[in-house]
């Protein structure tokens, strides 16, 4: 209930603020909350021209798709986002929490997952619409969401590539 009220709040503030001064509101926080780095797993490197991923999420992640077991509610994949000469750019972070899928209407849900968009200093962008992470990634619903969940299976303590 408390959030119910606090989300149709954020949404007047929000229409009276588009109205008035003609901003178009597509921010928005989410549950998300930014990662503590240092408990999470590298499991993966991504590469693509000048930009490096480095994909990682929590060990009891990594246990349980090894084990085939349904990846626990409470856990993040962080996406740390380096571009040219390892200069850190972003995080992409997407978080499971239960029930939190019916935050949103069901053609936009993910399961359970929320997602954001961190800048390097922790802060929010504001200027990114989470529903776009969610598009996307509803593609791999038969994959828990996951890009590159099926490359846990391979990881031995040095990230996959
Ligand atoms: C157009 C498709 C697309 C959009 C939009 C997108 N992603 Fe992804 N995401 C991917 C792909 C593909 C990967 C796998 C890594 C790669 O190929 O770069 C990925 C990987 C990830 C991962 C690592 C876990 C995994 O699925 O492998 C996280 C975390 C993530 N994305 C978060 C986000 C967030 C947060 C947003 C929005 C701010 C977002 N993504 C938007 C396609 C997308």
């Amino acid at each position: 209930m408390k959030r119910f009220g606090l989300t149709f709040l954020f949404a007047g503030l929000a229409t009276v603020a588009a109205t008035t001064i003609g901003w178009q509101v597509q921010a928005e926080t989410t549950r998300v909350e930014f990662p503590d780095l240092e408990a999470l797993v590298h499991y993966t490197t991504v590469r693509r021209g000048n930009v490096t991923e480095h994909i990682m999420t929590t060990p009891e992640a990594i246990e349980a798709v090894k084990a085939g077991e349904p990846i626990p509610n409470g856990t993040q994949f962080v996406l740390v986002d380096y571009r040219d000469d390892m200069e850190l750019y972003r995080y992409f972070v997407m978080e499971k929490g239960e029930g939190w899928g019916e935050d949103y209407e069901a053609g936009r849900r993910t399961g359970d997952w929320q997602f954001q968009w961190f800048w390097p200093d922790q802060s929010i962008n504001m200027d990114e619409n989470t529903a776009r992470c969610q598009a996307c990634h509803s593609r791999q619903a038969s994959a828990d969401y996951l890009f590159t969940g099926y490359r846990i299976p391979r990881f031995n303590g040095t990230p996959v590539e």
